[in-house]
């Protein structure tokens, strides 16, 4: 065997997985290979240290000498996308390297519907053959179809008609027989209900929920992250990587069909249901997702204009797009409204209702991305904001997931600073709701300048840092953390970035209806972290207009509902159509007003 024919095993710990591969393979392939959720913000570029690991065992390559890098050293950690391998190796991820094992939101507003919907089953009992009725199955179910008058079936899926020979003899010539409009699309057992799956696919986050088609119940939902987030965190970056390589695109769309169906499996795994049951799935995400989950190219999203390439709903067979459902089952995608503002917004204004409110409504869907839509003066207005990354974790300095020992909450109590962490473990960074309440208490305590500066000796635990002054939040050693964990002036500047596009988004939809932000009588804040964050301090920052607090109603997976809605009933499918055509959209970065309200919403007030 020569060198070139070599593979070494790269063993990924505390998780036992283990994988093969080349030498001069970089960890983060030999992560991706194995199955390993592991950040990678800028999408292997080096630059943002998300993807520390450390050696174990075994030869890498040396260090890459970037900044990113030798930061990661000096607290003993590698770039596993820096780092190549070079003879077996054993990894240690730390949690807070992890794509898994985070919060993902799956509770979402209830809504009562009738239910409707696309597929109905029909059970059948047609006449057993014999040598005196030798008609074929297809034409005697067809025959006992039109008897019913339930439903016309006119044509077969061909996936479903192979099924059917079997199917009717071991079932003593009866069965149930699903039709999507004059198609049959799936055979299930007599007795067997038919499911259907709802999801949102989130840049970070998936929820999925399992339906009973007839009762209308969820029996069954789970959220993951979604595994796309190991070629890159934001939408950006995945378009980056689907134009690298002529097959990155498929990969794309690959690694998002197996991690739906690994959900699946696992939802139906703990309702006892088989997969095979479920009839019809409707998706929703923001476009990006959409074509990816598609495998839609997406260069044309990434420059100017910023073009989908599909805005209208659309159906085709889940087995077109490797789900593994029934043979015969349908995907339903809800339309998107621009390159940045998707289906997952119209869903989340179908669930929230905002477009029959009789309210001035704004609506935000709180995520990487963050959309914003506004129902008011008899019209409905969107626009979307690049939000992201800081709110969950990223690009702040000891930022990190919505995961075990994560800093969420932040207040003064009795003149000192408290925190908690997720599951109170011993904490090892700061998410995105930890990082705002922190802001809105430095500003509270005097810390904080109205430009975001920090004000030196203003308290003990201000100190001088690597780069400018921080707020010591958690010391080394306390409550078990294994190291300092501040909060920095650039901390604080990302957040303004972050917080001002948000708040001058709404600034210009008001405007654009007439309004002024006290007309605003209700705000229904979605989506994973606008569940978690505490509107206080959002309003403390400036991220919310000053409105009373119970103006607020943060409404969990308002998309998720909605993409429940669209499984359950024919008329909500309508009106999500409707509601992508009413949508007046508002292109944020060439509106005239938009740098002199995004600099004015810099500011802390
Ligand atoms: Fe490795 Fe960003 S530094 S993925």
């Amino acid at each position: 065997m020569t060198d070139l024919d070599a593979t070494f095993t790269v063993d990924f710990q505390p998780l036992g997985r283990r994988t093969r591969v080349a030498p001069g393979t970089t960890l983060l392939e030999a992560a991706r290979q194995a199955g390993v959720g592991l950040n990678a913000i800028c999408g292997g570029g080096g630059t943002c240290g998300t993807c520390r690991v450390r050696i174990m065992d075994g030869e890498v390559s040396p260090p890459s000498n970037s900044r990113a890098e030798d930061k990661a050293m000096a607290e003993g950690f590698r770039l596993a996308c820096m780092t190549k391998v070079l003879s077996d190796v054993r990894v240690d991820v730390p949690p807070s390297s992890m794509t898994a094992q985070q919060r993902a939101q799956v509770e979402g507003l209830e809504r009562v519907v009738d239910v409707d919907p696309f597929v109905r089953a029909t059970d059948v009992a047609p006449q057993p053959a014999d040598l005196h009725d030798m008609r074929a199955d297809v034409t005697r179910v067809n025959d006992a179809l039109r008897e019913s008058r339930d439903v016309l079936v006119k044509r077969w899926d061909v996936h479903a008609m192979r099924q059917l020979p079997q199917m009717l003899r071991d079932h003593n010539w009866q069965l149930r027989v699903v039709a999507k409009d004059t198609e049959a699309i799936a055979l299930l057992p007599p007795g067997v209900s038919a499911l259907g799956l709802a999801v949102d696919i989130g840049t970070t986050k998936i929820a999925a929920y399992v339906i009973d088609l007839e009762s209308g119940i969820t029996l069954g939902s789970a959220g993951t992250m979604n595994p796309q987030i190991a070629y890159g965190e934001d939408v950006m970056a995945r378009i980056a990587y689907a134009l690298n390589d002529d097959g990155h695109l498929a990969e794309l769309q690959r690694v998002i069909a197996n991690g739906l169906n690994e959900l699946t499996r696992q939802i139906c795994a703990s309702i006892e249901r088989d997969p095979a049951n479920i009839v019809e799935a409707v998706l929703v995400g923001n476009t990006c997702m959409h074509h990816l989950v598609l495998g839609l190219p997406v260069k044309q999203m990434g420059l100017s204009p910023y073009l989908a390439a599909l805005a209208d709903s659309y159906d085709l067979k889940a087995r077109d797009i490797g789900l593994q459902l029934a043979p015969g089952a349908s995907v339903h995608l809800l339309p998107n409204i621009a390159g940045f503002v998707g289906a997952d917004h119209v869903s989340m204004v179908l669930a929230a209702g905002l477009h029959d409110s009789d309210l001035i409504t704004v609506g935000l869907d709180v995520g990487t991305n963050t959309e914003i839509s506004l129902a008011g003066n008899g019209r409905l207005l969107s626009c979307s904001t690049a939000s992201g990354p800081a709110f969950e974790g990223a690009h702040i300095q000891d930022g990190m997931r919505a995961a075990p020992g994560a800093v969420e909450w932040i207040r003064v109590i009795d003149g000192e600073v408290r925190y908690q962490s997720i599951d109170g473990a011993p904490p090892v960074g700061i998410c995105g709701s930890g990082i705002l309440d922190g802001i809105a208490v430095l500003r509270q305590i005097g810390i904080l300048r109205a430009n975001g500066a920090m004000v030196a000796d203003s308290h003990p635990r201000v100190r001088k840092g690597d780069n400018g002054l921080e707020f010591v939040l958690v010391s080394a050693g306390e409550r078990g953390a294994p190291r300092d964990i501040v909060i920095t002036r650039r901390d604080v500047n990302e957040i303004q970035l972050a917080k001002a596009a948000m708040r001058s988004g709404v600034e210009i939809l008001l405007s654009e209806a007439g309004l002024h932000y006290s007309d605003i009588q209700r705000v229904i804040v979605a989506g994973a972290f606008g569940t978690y964050l505490d509107v206080d301090s959002g309003v403390a920052i400036g991220m919310f207009p000053p409105l009373p607090r119970e103006r607020f109603v943060q409404v969990g997976n308002a998309a998720g509902t909605g993409a429940r809605l669209a499984l359950l009933s024919r008329s909500c499918r309508d009106r999500a159509i409707e509601i992508a055509h009413r949508m007046e959209y508002i292109e944020l970065t060439t509106h005239p007003r938009f740098v002199e309200v995004y600099a004015d919403a810099l500011a802390l007030p």
